[in-house]
């Protein structure tokens, strides 16, 4: 196992009615920005409960963030955070809210232009960002206990990310309740986002940290197992509160300890999200069966492993093991209606290899995977592969 730090200081509050507490954890004299997205915290009960239970406080409202968080409306929530003396933020949504929050939060203490926080990147360090917590709305991305985000700015096409250990929220509230309300889109999108999440900590070669092993399977198998309940029509609180937890592990830094990890799937489902808009778990669809099948080599066992314990898989030789391991993840996508080639989501896909291969080369990536030495060249024959 390989040395480690590790320290998460998000406290959470997981349960129906948690929301109500959040007032104990925010200074009495904090002037509050409460951000959210384009609206459905307004149809579905949460927005009444935040501000009923901030009523004493001094509340100022920003909503509008749009999916994939946009760096033009945040820069105006920037002007309200300053004009307003603001101290405290507040996200109530999805990644993409909360995302929004933790890079103004790292902005509002920043002198420069506020993109080079993303472009440069700079950390946050701790005690440098201005504080805020979370209210999660959509079970997926983990951003409600970790310190990174990522940005949108489609005026140049670019989706850029950053962090740091200030950029941690001070505390989040879990309520599975919000499920509720979530479209069958959105669940799908959550189930593969957090899947992937845990592959990219986990599918490399086998590491001698048993515990974060296990744990990464054990995620991914309650993740299978939770599935078919989330999208079914009848509401379960229990299978959405445990889909909402396996989101929040799957991505809170416990399994990339001691570990090495790869995250190559998620730097080229990036771009795709850029050129195309397409949904961020849907990218990780397309791109993970290629790059898994182009680095099968390097792989092999640890799909053999994944193929194992999670899928229960006896029959055949490493080899056939991985390969079997590699179709079961896809079937699990179509499971949710989520598709995995490029050419599902858009017709104009033929030079998108190019595409990413030249923005890896102009931002100097060169060593991605888990041996670092995939090149942009390898990036282009994955995409490729996943037309
Ligand atoms: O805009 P609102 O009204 O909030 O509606 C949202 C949005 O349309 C809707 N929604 C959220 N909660 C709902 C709901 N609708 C009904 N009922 C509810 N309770 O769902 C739509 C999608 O929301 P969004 O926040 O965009 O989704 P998600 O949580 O999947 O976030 C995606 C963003 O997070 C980034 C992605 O790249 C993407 O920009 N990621 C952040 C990560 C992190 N910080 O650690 C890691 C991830 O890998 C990911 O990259
Ligand atoms: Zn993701």
């Amino acid at each position: 196992m390989l040395n480690f730090e590790f320290k998460n200081p998000t406290k959470i509050f997981f349960g129906k009615g948690e929301i109500a507490k959040i007032s104990k954890e925010i200074p009495q004299d904090a002037r509050i920005l409460m951000i959210y997205g384009s609206g459905s915290i307004k149809t579905n009960g949460i927005y009444e409960q935040v501000k009923q239970t901030l009523k004493d406080y001094d509340l100022f409202e920003f909503g509008g963030i749009p999916a994939n968080p946009e760096y033009e409306v945040l820069v105006k929530a920037l002007q309200d955070i300053k004009e307003n003396k603001i101290t405290y933020l507040l996200a109530v949504g999805g990644g993409s809210v909360i995302d929004g929050v933790k890079f103004l939060s790292a902005a509002a203490n920043y002198e420069g232009e506020p993109w080079e926080i993303l472009k440069k990147p700079i950390r946050t360090l701790e005690g440098k960002g201005m504080p805020f917590g979370t209210i999660l709305t959509l079970p997926a991305t983990g951003s409600e206990m970790n310190s990174g985000y990522v940005i949108s700015r489609r005026e140049t096409r670019e989706k850029l990310s950053s962090g740091g250990p200030g950029l941690f929220p001070q505390f989040s509230v879990l309520d599975p309740e919000v499920v509720k309300s979530i479209p069958k889109k959105q669940i799908a999108n959550g189930i593969a986002d957090a899947y992937t999440h845990v592959l990219e900590q986990y599918m490399t070669f086998p590491s001698s940290a048993d515990l974060q092993e296990r744990i990464a399977e054990s995620i991914l198998i309650s993740l299978q197992e939770t599935a078919p309940k989330v999208m079914a029509e009848n509401f379960d609180y229990d299978a959405a509160g445990n889909f909402m937890w396996c989101c929040t592990m799957a991505l809170n830094g416990l399994i990339q300890k001691g570990v090495i990890t790869d995250w190559a799937v998620h730097a080229m489902g990036h771009e795709l999200t850029a050129y195309y808009g397409i949904d961020h778990a849907r990218t990780l669809a397309v791109i993970a069966p290629s790059h898994y099948r182009y680095n099968f080599e390097n792989k092999k066992e640890k799909l053999a492993q994944y193929a194992e314990r999670v899928w229960k898989i006896t029959e055949g030789n490493t080899e056939q093991k991985a390969e079997a391991a590699i179709r079961k993840m896809e079937e699990f996508f179509h499971s949710l209606h989520i598709q995995t080639r490029l050419s599902d989501y858009t017709d104009d896909y033929l030079n998108t290899a190019e595409r990413v291969e030249k923005a890896f080369t102009e931002r100097n990536w060169i060593g991605l995977g888990e041996h670092k030495k995939l090149t942009p060249q390898d990036a282009y024959k994955i995409v490729e592969m996943s037309y």
